[in-house]
């Protein structure tokens, strides 16, 4: 079940041969790879769910998930979410399928679909660990929701498209260092949107702001006022929710891949999408020992896309992180500290913010059911069938994590989150999301520029109780308003 292939291993493996022992090159939290999990482990076989069991889980982890939105979240839904607490009663209901079957995998009996629910840490580990295969990242859902914008992704490659995409990813976006060699003057880029936002900001005006800095950093400065790619995506994303239900906007994807083409050939300096260009040229000068037959404009166009969408993740989790320091003064007060400890102008660190955005995404992560299909028969699904580790509730395991329902930011600085297998907000092993250290970095310097001169206030949530010691397990984002 451990096999990897050669074409399997991405540039970061062939750089850290054992990541599990390798110490991090650059940062104090590079791509986690699952470092308690030991490769060569049995994995316990998988029980069978009864037909009640199925559908609890059917009615409380997998349709909430869909409701919600698996590719760009609904707000209506995401107002019951929270009111509901639903990801609790989620989490619930998993924790007593675990009891139940003493921690083993459970296959659920769904009609037409195999889907089998981890419900171990340790299983977590292996699960990312054993990627691309045998468990591959490309789930029939995955491919039947991101084909409509971004047919070319990683996310949904297999074999030797998907290691050569991977590759290009990894050079492009440096996962593994906390500033990115073109990050020079992104600082200065991040205060001129960050502060222009008013004085009172809800999740209207933070998005607006936000998604102006995604095209500045992303595509170039000529594209802060061009709505029409991120608007195209948006639509794409909405009807992306519904997989494979609804036809494809066939003329919204022709668009939004034009105009993805003429930014990748406007090739402006200092964007993400030439340090893209200037992979896929490596790549294409032979750079790589397996070619670059799959790392053409259109997989260029592809991963932009897919970089484009995933930063709208890093908006809300930065919303998300503002609200929780300012329902927490000890935080905060440390928040501050730290923005204001150097020049504003030039790239820095930021550990205590990092963590915090960290947190909240632990708290809440934006990539709750991670989903991995078998591409032969295990000991834990048959080939074709679905795995899924719901992270909730590995992120909230009140047996097994002190801090589970409290804002915690210094376990991500202590080693104590990086000693578990399943906490996993990007993911961990060779499909871990390679865009890490740029969010971390984007994200934690936005909160810079803003907690350098306010003193955020949290005015509105919703209803959700953020200062009350245990942190709620849903959050709308769109309910809150901070002011400062
Ligand atoms: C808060 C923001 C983000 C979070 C929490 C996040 C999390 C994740 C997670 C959990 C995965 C694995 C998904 C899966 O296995 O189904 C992933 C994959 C990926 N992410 Fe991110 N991501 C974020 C933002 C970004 C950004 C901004 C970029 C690019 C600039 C990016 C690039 C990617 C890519 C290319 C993959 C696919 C990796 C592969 O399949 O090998 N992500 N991300």
């Amino acid at each position: 079940m451990t096999d990897r292939t050669a074409t399997d291993r991405t540039a970061t493996d062939r750089a850290m041969p054992d990541r599990a022992a390798a110490a991090p090159a650059t940062t104090a939290h590079a791509i986690p790879s699952a470092a308690t999990v030991r490769a060569d482990e049995p994995h316990p076989a998988a029980d069978t769910a009864s037909l009640g069991e199925t559908a609890r889980v059917a009615a409380t982890v997998l349709l909430p998930a869909v409701a919600t939105g698996l590719i760009r979240r609904r707000p209506a839904a995401m107002q019951l979410v929270e009111r509901y607490e639903v990801d609790r009663l989620a989490v619930r209901t998993l924790r007593k399928l675990r009891r139940d079957h003493r921690g083993r995998p459970v296959q659920l009996r769904l009609p037409g679909r195999s889907v089998t629910v981890l419900l171990d840490h340790a299983d977590v580990g292996h699960l990312l660990a054993e990627a691309p295969a045998p468990f591959s990242p490309a789930t029939l859902e995955k491919r039947a929701a991101l084909r409509r914008f971004q047919p070319h992704g990683v996310l949904i490659s297999e074999g030797g498209e998907r290691a050569e995409r991977r590759d290009l990813n990894e050079e492009a976006l440096q996962p593994g260092h906390e500033v990115h060699h073109i990050a020079g003057g992104w600082p200065a880029t991040i205060a001129s949107h960050a502060g222009g936002l008013p004085t009172v900001v809800g999740w209207e005006q933070f998005s607006d702001t936000w998604w102006r800095l995604v095209r500045e950093i992303t595509l170039g400065g000529d594209t802060v006022d061009d709505r029409e790619i991120t608007d195209l995506l948006t639509a794409l994303r909405q009807r992306a929710n519904w997989a494979y239900l609804v036809p494809k906007l066939r003329r919204h994807r022709e668009r939004l891949l034009e105009l993805v083409r003429q930014q990748v050939a406007a090739n402006r300096p200092g964007s993400l999408a030439s340090a893209l260009v200037a992979a896929a040229d490596h790549a294409g000068s032979g750079g790589r020992s397996h070619g670059s037959r799959h790392t053409g404009s259109d997989a260029v166009a592809s991963q932009l896309l897919h970089w484009l969408f995933a930063f709208d993740a890093a908006g809300i989790a930065t919303f998300r992180t503002l609200a929780l320091l300012a329902a927490h003064p000890d935080m905060l007060r440390r928040a501050r500290e730290e923005a204001r400890d150097g020049a504003a102008d030039a790239p820095r660190q930021l550990p205590f913010l990092r963590a915090c955005v960290l947190e909240s995404l632990r708290l809440w992560p934006t990539t709750p059911a991670l989903l991995r299909e078998a591409r032969t028969d295990t000991a834990w699904a048959r080939n074709g069938a679905t795995l899924l580790a719901f992270a909730p509730l590995f992120h909230r395991d009140s047996a097994r994590l002190p801090y589970a329902d409290r804002f915690a930011p210094d376990v991500w600085l202590d080693g104590r989150a990086a000693a578990q297998p399943a906490l996993v907000p990007f993911s961990a092993g060779p499909a871990a999301c390679p865009g890490r250290d740029v969010v971390l970095f984007t994200t934690a310097t936005f909160l810079a520029v803003f907690l350098r001169d306010r003193e955020p206030q949290l005015d509105e949530t919703g209803g959700a109780r953020l200062d009350g010691g245990r942190v709620p397990a849903s959050l709308n984002h769109f309910a809150l308003r901070v002011s400062g």
